[in-house]
């Protein structure tokens, strides 16, 4: 992707800029240390402080003072160098503030949430998503982002699935190392690099019931084997920084747990980065009832492992006390002080604090592209009956209808601040400007938002389907149902939606139903009455032309789901890697209608199954359909018996049986069929995108070191086990041909 060059000319006649210094930390520990032996304890104490902006001259005399680290929240280039003016000319050490902002998905080109970049399973689409939004957010001076979100998230009630990269560690951490690359770019201390921050550390995916900000009970060996190989993953790729979860874990709130933040990330991962609290949840510990009050909760904080506390304030008023009491040692201030310098001078703000943009790179061509490209790629065909999609000259004209049709802000999803929904290409739109010429483009909502009660507009949306020959609902959540503290008990459509899907199935037409949401939702009514499916995790600024090339057939559906399907919310947690428990359904499961009349006790077998529900989930992880259809073949292992330091290849013919060329996702499953502790039926560890022509087949060959079965086992110890094991290349997390192999000792 090109890459934009900002120059960044300094206000300041500072020496010319120059990464070489801090790029391979050549001489930044001296440098560190010569400043932090110049600083007082208030004005370390005082780095330790992230200041949400409140009034201008407020915050200009406290940064004279000494006393904030970073400010997050502004996005003004010119107030950014107002204030490093005085941090740099007025306070005593001149030491530069560091800007921070959420951007998530995107500063002004908004890409596709996380979820929906997950399910593209191309990191090389989030490290272009990420470049980008550095690009455009570094333009404003912003130069830390509270991203990647890598939460492992197994329940669809919880609103923050939105910004994960779903229920797999494998994916996540994949997903999220390229965002961090992105994010940081090529160094550190290009001014359009911007620092990345792994959150939420640790478990916060876990929340009891899919509740936002509830508890989670994960113990130790469920922890390192499912929550925390995505942060460890992006801490090894270099992500800057780290920042604690709101959730307490097993009695233990993130933000005073000294096992995760010293333990694990530093002795065990040797992490040198910067910690920074989420926003107040070092005061909030005493809203847990973990800490008696705030200058207990700035010492369990400090103590725990945390370097700098967002916007809370009890650092500021409680360290200084508890240095002088004994309580908090001047060390542990030094060495929270030295993570905070060390990424300052890392990113090159001590050689340029300054902004001066080129405000041209928001919304640039280049970047648009590559939003819709990620669209393109993240939309999951779930449902293609009767080959309705792709579009052929057959249809002239379609009805396009639904709450999501033509919703430029909420198809832009949530945690996206500084997305304008001006530039915001909806479906509508698209179709009209794009296809306008081809097809008639009758357009009805119906239902006016998607918690809209309301019928009365179904009547409109019916008629205008009985004079098209296909019909597009566009359905699925505004951007405000999914996101932080927007947990659901309820995963159906909203409002009258199933409504206008029932109304418009009932007129025989083709329907095509695009789902655009935060989360997967429970559909099943929906794909039962449509001929098609599409779903698409708020596909962000070029979401319609995206939608509109794929219902055309210029561009075919790839995407996988990055999460499990429920078929009803009262399956959740529902994931593809469970236990298999000793009492798997047979698969002949009595479900719940079929029950005859005073059944006997244990005459439906005993199996772990839903009466009204069954087993299986509506789709399973890693699903997606294409306008073609692939088939595979010839399933070889380089060996079926190997030791555990050994490497096996596993290869898998893959054929294009179709009309149209069209692109998979291969992805490489395993089961440790017997260990030390129960295992997973399978687990992702490997995937690629292929695109094949008609007819084509290619070679598919994955190499797999024995090392990566490793898991924490029994013993506590993160080792490979000897034993029996299945390998799998398939289409998704239930589909593929397998073959067994042996470790031995
Ligand atoms: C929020 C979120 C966190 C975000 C932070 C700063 O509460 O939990 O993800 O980065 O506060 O906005």
């Amino acid at each position: 992707m090109k890459q934009f060059k900002i120059l960044s000319v300094c206000l300041l006649a500072l020496p010319f800029f120059s990464c070489s210094d801090v790029k391979t930390d050549d001489g930044l520990e001296t440098k560190v240390e010569e400043l932090l032996a110049r600083m007082t304890l208030q004005e370390k104490i005082g780095q330790m402080n992230q200041l949400s902006p409140g009034n201008a001259d407020e915050v200009a005399a406290l940064v004279k003072e000494g006393k904030v680290g970073s400010i997050l929240n502004i996005t003004d280039p010119e107030q950014v160098n107002k204030i490093q003016d005085i941090a740099v000319k007025e306070s005593r050490l001149g030491i530069p503030i560091l800007m921070s902002r959420d951007v998530i998905h995107g500063y002004k080109t908004i890409f596709p949430i996380p979820l929906g970049q997950a399910a593209t399973f191309n990191p090389q689409v989030a490290e272009d998503g990420a470049r980008i939004a550095a690009v455009e957010a570094s333009a404003d001076g912003i130069r830390w982002t509270f991203a990647p979100m890598i939460d492992i998230s197994r329940d669809a009630r919880w609103g923050r699935m939105a910004e994960s990269c779903g229920e797999d560690p494998y994916l996540s951490a994949v997903m999220g190392v390229a965002m961090v690359r992105g994010f940081q770019g090529k160094s550190l201390c290009d001014p359009t690099s911007v620092a990345a921050c792994a959150k939420h550390f640790v478990g916060y995916g876990a929340a009891e019931a899919g509740k936002d900000y509830n508890s989670t009970f994960i113990p130790e060996r469920v922890l390192r084997n499912i929550y925390l190989p995505p942060f460890e993953a992006v801490a090894k790729a270099g992500c800057a920084t780290f920042m604690t979860s709101f959730n307490d874990n097993d009695g233990i709130p993130s933000t005073g747990n000294d096992f995760i933040l010293r333990t694990v990330l530093r002795d065990e991962w040797k992490y040198d980065g910067m910690v920074v609290t989420d926003w107040a949840s070092a005061t909030e510990m005493i809203t847990h009832g973990f800490c008696s009050n705030r200058k207990d909760a700035a010492q369990r904080a400090v103590n725990a492992g945390v370097d700098m506390e967002m916007v809370s304030g009890s650092f500021m008023e409680h360290l200084e006390e508890l240095v002088s009491e004994g309580k908090v040692s001047e060390a542990t201030i030094d060495n929270a002080v030295r993570n905070i310098l060390r990424l300052k001078f890392r990113l090159g703000l001590f050689n340029n604090p300054y902004v001066q943009t080129d405000q041209s790179v928001k919304y640039a061509e280049a970047h648009l592209a590559k939003a819709k490209e990620a669209a393109e790629q993240s939309a999951i065909l779930l449902k293609n009956d009767n080959e309705t999609l792709p579009f052929t000259g057959k249809v002239r004209t379609i009805a396009v209808v639904g709450p999501m049709a033509d919703a430029p802000h909420d198809q832009l999803g949530t945690w996206c601040f500084d997305g304008e929904k001006e530039h915001t290409q909806t479906p509508l739109r698209a179709l009209r400007e794009m296809y306008g010429d081809r097809v008639q483009v009758i357009y009805e909502p119906g239902v006016a938002y998607s918690r809209d009660k309301r019928t009365s507009g179904i009547a409109a949306a019916v008629a205008a389907a009985r004079r098209a020959d296909a019909v597009v609902a566009f359905v699925g959540e505004e951007a405000i149902l999914s996101g932080e503290a927007h947990s659901l008990a309820d995963l159906n459509l909203r409002g009258a939606q199933p409504e206008l899907i029932t109304a418009l199935a009932a007129t025989g037409k083709p329907l095509v139903t695009v789902v655009m949401a935060g989360r997967p939702l429970t559909i099943g009514r929906q794909v039962e009455e449509s001929s098609s499916v599409i779903y698409m995790f708020h596909p962000g600024t070029m979401g319609g032309p995206a939608i509109a090339d794929l219902l055309f057939g210029k561009v075919v559906p790839s995407g996988k789901t990055p999460v499990t399907f429920p078929k009803m919310t009262g399956q959740i947690p529902i994931y593809y890697a469970h236990h298999h428990t000793g009492r798997a359904p047979s698969g002949h499961e009595t479900l719940i209608d079929d029950i005859p009349l005073e059944a006997g006790q244990t005459s439906l077998g005993c199996t772990s199954f839903y009466m009204d529900a069954g087993f299986d989930p509506l789709f399973p992880f890693g699903y997606g359909l294409s306008y073609t259809t692939f088939v595979y073949n010839k399933l070889t292992l380089s060996a079926t018996d190997l030791k555990a330091d050994g490497t096996l290849t596993a290869s898998v013919d893959v054929t294009n049986i179709g009309k149209r060329a069209g692109t998979e996702v291969v992805q490489l499953y395993v089961r440790d069929k017997v260990g030390s502790v129960t295992r997973p039926v399978k687990e992702l560890k490997g995937f690629r995108r292929i695109t094949l022509q008609p007819g084509e087949t290619q070679t598919v060959s994955f190499t797999l070191p024995m090392s990566e079965l490793a898991y924490w086992t029994r013993r506590m110890r993160k080792e490979v086990e000897p034993g029996e094991f299945t390998l799998w290349l398939g289409t998704n997390s239930d589909e593929g041909p397998s073959a067994d192999f042996e470790i031995t000792k």
